[in-house]
């Protein structure tokens, strides 16, 4: 099964993510994964600053997420050239350079421009597996404005490994990396 977050429903979800039972003075309890990204978003801040160098940036923004969050053994860019996505910088294992709009979980999440959350690759039709190691995989894509730019990958071993609040945080990390980005003219 395949989950597809729409912008609407990640903006029902913020304003329907209120506890049953919760008054308004009741702060919403941060869970341990909104926690991690919280403090995700502040490193990648600290990262960015004063740097002008989008390879860099971006070459840091996959390490850092590669090597904070559990149970993922791929994570990365690829960018949208012409009409084909071309690998960018990453960490994990050697990975499939050119992925065509529509094809692959990254390919279909680019031209839908929708994040997808895949609970098992297996089940996807169409999936590329680029490591053998790879069951779960959440792809989110990047825009400036209306304009897509690629996609952010994240492979994990772990079937169901990826959820809303992941697709949450990575799109959170992947506005702020985007918004620096255009800052700097890059
Ligand atoms: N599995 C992806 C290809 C990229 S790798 O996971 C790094 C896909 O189906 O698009």
């Amino acid at each position: 099964m395949t989950a597809v977050i729409t912008k609407e429903k990640r903006a029902a979800k913020r304003t329907t993510s209120k506890k049953k039972g919760a008054t308004k003075k009741t702060r919403p309890k941060q869970t341990e994964k909104s926690k991690v990204y919280a403090s995700l978003v502040v490193q990648l801040l600290s990262l960015l600053k004063g740097e002008h160098d989008f390879i860099a940036n971006a070459a840091n923004f996959s390490a850092l997420l590669f090597n904070s969050l559990p149970n993922v053994n791929w994570a990365g860019f690829y960018f949208l050239h012409g009409d084909e996505l071309v690998l960018g910088p990453f960490q994990g294992n050697p990975a499939c350079v050119r992925i065509p709009m529509g094809k692959g979980v990254c390919g279909v999440a680019a031209q839908q421009l929708e994040t997808i959350i895949v609970p098992n690759v297996h089940e996807f039709p169409g999936h590329i597996a680029c490591d053998v190691a790879s069951n779960a995989e959440i792809v989110v894509p990047l825009f400036d404005g209306e304009r897509l730019l690629g996609v952010l990958d994240l492979d994990s071993p772990l079937i169901g490994r990826f959820d809303d609040q992941d697709a949450e945080g990575l799109n959170e990390l992947a506005t702020v990396f985007v918004a620096h980005e255009q800052g700097l003219g890059r």
